[in-house]
């Protein structure tokens, strides 16, 4: 989808979009267009009692008079009830309207600036950044009449002051990127995005600036990872590590570190899963496609920050090589897990993988994402994920950006009372701690590979996939996070 800025033109041709802040009726432009066309705008809202609420609209099919094909009228609410995410979401409402249709290119004509407390052009940037959001579809393995894509190509917005909001626009359009990138990864199915094509696809992001680097098994066995490795171990498809590098801060500044579970799929191992649903842990890698994301977006629009993403990429498949329960490892950090049930594998994954960032940044903060736990639903449903902190400013931090990035978060607890859920008679820990505080226990079993860094851990479990479609999002995969730690990080650590 091409989004466009321009001046208000007077000639359309495509589908012309009118945006109406409740109560406020007609812009001059929408006064003009309704004179042009025999008043037929200003009765058609008066037959439809059109007020310009949040997520109504009003279409008016081949007007005489304007070239457009069609007059869509959408409104925008309240103007004090605006918000940069409120703007986004009404650029989704706006792109389902325009894509439901034959056009080929839109005009969103916004001759008066939405009124309220966001910026102007940051307001139509977003709005714009809604659209994109919106338009994304997983279409790639559709053939014949149904691979046909949405006739819509381009949509221009109209305004009396385009080079700003075309500015703004820019950082948001490589968000965008990240966002569609992490859809993609999570929506992409397991026979095809294994852990080594899903390590191809990250070299491939070399071209926006970020170094990268891939541990394959041998280097993983040297560096001590068995927790990671025996996830993977019953997999024909061997496992990977891949470190994602952005430098865009003062040289020698502390990194941000970005960890991602990176479970390509997921059958439960020898401790199989039943299978209805089973499908559904191809999304399994979704913190790992959110780091990606992240780091895709962070390159593209040069964050000033230094960064690191790394995922733990495996495959947990039960076959004569796979790991049993009873087993026990020897993590990197040099303490023992016995494996009471190999379906609690993303911890194990993330125990090698954030022992190893810590060790070898030292980052300023690690926030890891992860589809780990079922229990996450069942507490939050698919509203908020799920953060985990050892760091009060962290959460809040995390918490805020929540917020104003509308991917919403909440707070559980960590506390060395939930330790004892996880003790072992034959090792140092056990990885699952029993019905109880299911997604608690899973956290603290991470909290013992972070060494004391400043961490986060985020659930995404809920939020990832198979979340309720919203305005911005009509794909299985979210892209839950991007937008997210993009915040978090634009918020508090670019300075
Ligand atoms: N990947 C699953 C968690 C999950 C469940 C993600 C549903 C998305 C949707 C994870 O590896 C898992 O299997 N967790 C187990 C842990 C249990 C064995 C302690 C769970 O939640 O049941
Ligand atoms: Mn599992
Ligand atoms: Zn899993």
């Amino acid at each position: 989808m091409k989004l466009n800025f321009g001046r208000v033109s007077q000639d359309w041709s495509g589908a012309l979009c009118l945006v109406i802040s409740e109560d406020e009726g007609l812009s001059p432009v929408g006064r003009a267009i309704d004179e042009r066309i025999g008043g037929q705008l200003s009765r058609a809202i008066e037959a439809a009692q059109f007020t310009g609420a949040k997520s109504s609209s009003l279409e008016l099919l081949a007007p005489a008079g304007t070239g457009a094909t069609r007059i869509v009228l959408v409104g925008a609410g309240k103007a004090e009830e605006a918000s940069e995410n409120s703007f986004e979401v009404l650029g989704g409402f706006i792109a389902g309207k325009l894509l439901d249709g034959k056009d080929k290119k839109a005009s969103v004509v916004l001759d008066e600036a939405p009124a309220g407390s966001v910026d102007p052009a940051e307001a139509v940037a977003r709005m714009a950044f809604g659209i994109r959001l919106r338009a994304y579809r997983f279409s790639k393995y559709r053939t014949g009449k149904k691979a046909k894509p949405p006739e819509l190509k381009s949509v221009t917005f109209e305004l009396a002051r385009p080079a700003p909001a075309r500015s703004q626009y820019r950082p948001l359009d490589k968000l965008a990127d990240g966002v569609l990138l992490a859809r993609d990864l999570v929506n992409e199915p397991a026979n095809i995005l294994g852990p080594v094509a899903f390590a191809d696809r990250v070299k491939a992001l070399t071209k926006l600036g970020l170094t990268v680097q891939v541990l394959n098994e041998p280097q993983l066995k040297k560096l001590g990872m068995a927790a990671l490795l025996g996830v993977g171990q019953g997999s024909a498809n061997p496992s990977r590590l891949v470190v994602m590098r952005w430098q865009g801060g003062a040289k020698g500044a502390k990194p941000l570190a970005f960890v991602g579970k990176g479970v390509t799929f997921d059958t439960g191992g020898i401790s199989l899963k039943k299978a209805a649903g089973m499908e559904h842990m191809k999304g399994d890698m979704g913190g790992a496609a959110c780091v990606t994301g992240l780091m895709c977006a962070l390159a593209g629009r040069e964050a000033k920050v230094n960064a690191v993403g790394i995922i733990g990429l495996v495959e947990n498949m039960p076959d004569g090589a796979a790991q049993r329960p009873g087993d026990i490892v020897t993590s990197m950090s040099g303490q023992t897990i016995e494996i009471l049930n190999t379906d609690a594998e993303g911890r194990l994954v993330l125990a090698d993988a954030l022992w190893y960032t810590q060790k070898r940044f030292k980052p300023k903060i690690m926030i890891d994402l992860a589809t780990l736990t079922g229990a996450i639903i069942v507490a939050l449903g698919h509203q908020h994920a799920g953060i985990f902190s050892n760091d009060d400013t962290l959460a809040e931090q995390l918490a805020a950006a929540g917020e104003a990035s509308g991917e919403k978060v909440w707070r559980l607890p960590l506390a060395s009372e939930y330790d004892k859920q996880l003790d072992s008679k034959n090792a140092d820990m056990k990885n699952i701690g029993g019905m109880p505080a299911g997604s608690i226990t899973a956290a603290q079993f991470l909290q013992k590979f972070v060494n004391k860094c400043t961490w986060a851990h985020i659930d995404i479990a809920g939020t990832a996939m198979s979340s309720p479609q919203t305005e911005i999002n009509k794909s299985w995969g979210s892209g839950f996070g991007v937008r997210l730690l993009n915040r978090l990080v634009e918020q508090n650590y670019e300075r």
